[in-house]
């Protein structure tokens, strides 16, 4: 069954939702399109399935299939040059976050002059409506189809940075579970985690609002029912349906309240340490929602019994800190995700090369937020001794 919803933009929720992409692009007027994603889409044919689509409704395609993981600027360029060439009026992306976020840039410069450098950040930054932009997920886990913004690598200061504004606004996301199905279970589980992330973080956050207390709790609930069976078996189609709309979610939940501490924790992972999203912002969750307890105890209670943990009745905060740490981290373990030292191992860091950048960044970008929105996300303040902490306990535990 499909349905529509409204979020920050509208989405076509449903399996088989994505069969009417090309019909979707007919309604909003376009004739040529620029189809973005990446080889490991090419290969799964499940691009091919989506141009077809588009040209059975008689409309052209132009394609990038360059995207690479954490979008670096100049692939984003490459992207958008592409369609300024080949003067399309819209923009598809198809994939995971770095084909969707890459498509959001690649939108913002057919009306926004290149690069996309100028309209990094997000303060005093003014961009112009552009053309029509579809984003079709084929993970359950960014909820990119729904934030208004995308995640850009900025490769002339090596940080991540955000793009957003009505420049890269996702003009309608098609949300099919069904394209999720071929899913390997590694990404099953780093792509799920990152939905859980944003779900359980937007709950704590500071900036929670009454959105976010329906969206993101319906959204770690389903993660507590489905993860597991999909990553157990990538046929279960409900389980599949389920991670979609946790994901999806998730996404919409954390539009306002934002994430705090392992999102900025992951994207410092992936910015200076090539971990992949999900997992960078997974890898310290368990540390991070034990000390989440002492100023929320309620809501990381509420997660815990979510995700099949068991907290006694009258716990106190501490005693509840301590159950969702246990049961964050089981299922971690359920989920083979790899930890911090297997990382360390793989790319040839040590944990205080972590210790040496990850504090300092994730304290400036807690700051950050405080002199934007005058607090920040996080419901315990971020220090570097507490930040050094946590990855410390995650380096050795987790
Ligand atoms: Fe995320």
């Amino acid at each position: 069954m499909q349905s529509i919803f409204s979020s920050p933009n509208p989405l076509l929720f449903g399996t088989g939702a994505s069969k009417s992409t090309g019909e979707k692009l007919r309604e909003l007027g376009c004739k040529k399109v620029l189809v973005v994603y990446d080889a490991g889409i090419k290969a799964t044919g499940l691009a091919d399935r989506i141009i077809n689509s588009i040209n059975d409704a008689g409309i052209a395609t132009v394609t990038y299939d360059g995207v690479q993981a954490d979008p670096p600027d100049w692939s984003v360029n490459e992207a958008g040059e592409l369609g300024i060439r080949e003067q399309v009026d819209g923009v598809v992306g198809v994939g995971g976050g770095s084909s969707l976020d890459t498509a959001k840039g690649a939108k913002m410069l057919q009306t926004n002059p290149p690069p996309i450098n100028k309209y990094f950040g997000r303060e005093g930054v003014v961009t112009v409506p552009s053309v029509p932009l579809i984003v079709i997920p084929t993970t359950a886990g960014t909820g990119s189809e729904c934030t208004p913004g995308g995640v850009i690598t900025d490769t002339v200061n090596n940080i991540k940075t955000n793009i957003a504004g009505v420049g890269c606004a996702v003009t309608l996301g098609i949300v099919d579970p069904e394209l999720t199905l071929g899913l390997p279970p590694s990404v099953t589980a780093s792509t799920g985690m990152d939905a859980l992330c944003h779900a359980v973080e937007s709950y704590t956050s500071m900036r929670a609002n009454s959105f976010c207390q329906l969206t993101g709790k319906e959204a770690f609930t389903l993660v507590g029912k489905y993860l597991v069976r999909a990553f157990e078996n990538g046929a279960d189609l409900e389980a599949r349906e389920g991670m979609m709309l946790a994901a999806t979610l998730g996404g919409i939940s954390m539009s306002g309240p934002l994430c705090h501490l392992a999102h900025d924790i992951g994207k410092v992972l992936g910015g200076k340490f090539h971990i992949p999203h999900g997992n960078g912002c997974a890898s310290c969750l368990p540390q991070v929602m034990q000390i989440d307890a002492a100023a929320v105890p309620e809501k990381v209670k509420e997660i815990t019994i979510a995700l099949g943990g068991t907290v006694r009745e009258n716990a106190t905060p501490e005693e509840i800190g301590t159950a969702a740490y246990e049961t964050i981290l089981s299922l971690m373990k359920k989920l083979k995700l790899p930890g911090l030292r297997d990382f360390g191992a793989k790319h040839g860091f040590t944990k205080d090369d972590l210790l040496d950048v990850v504090p300092e960044n994730v304290v400036m970008m807690q700051e950050g937020l405080v002199k934007l929105f005058g607090q920040g996300t996080s419901p315990v303040p971020a220090t570097k001794e507490l930040i050094a902490t946590i990855v410390s306990r995650a380096w050795d535990e987790n």
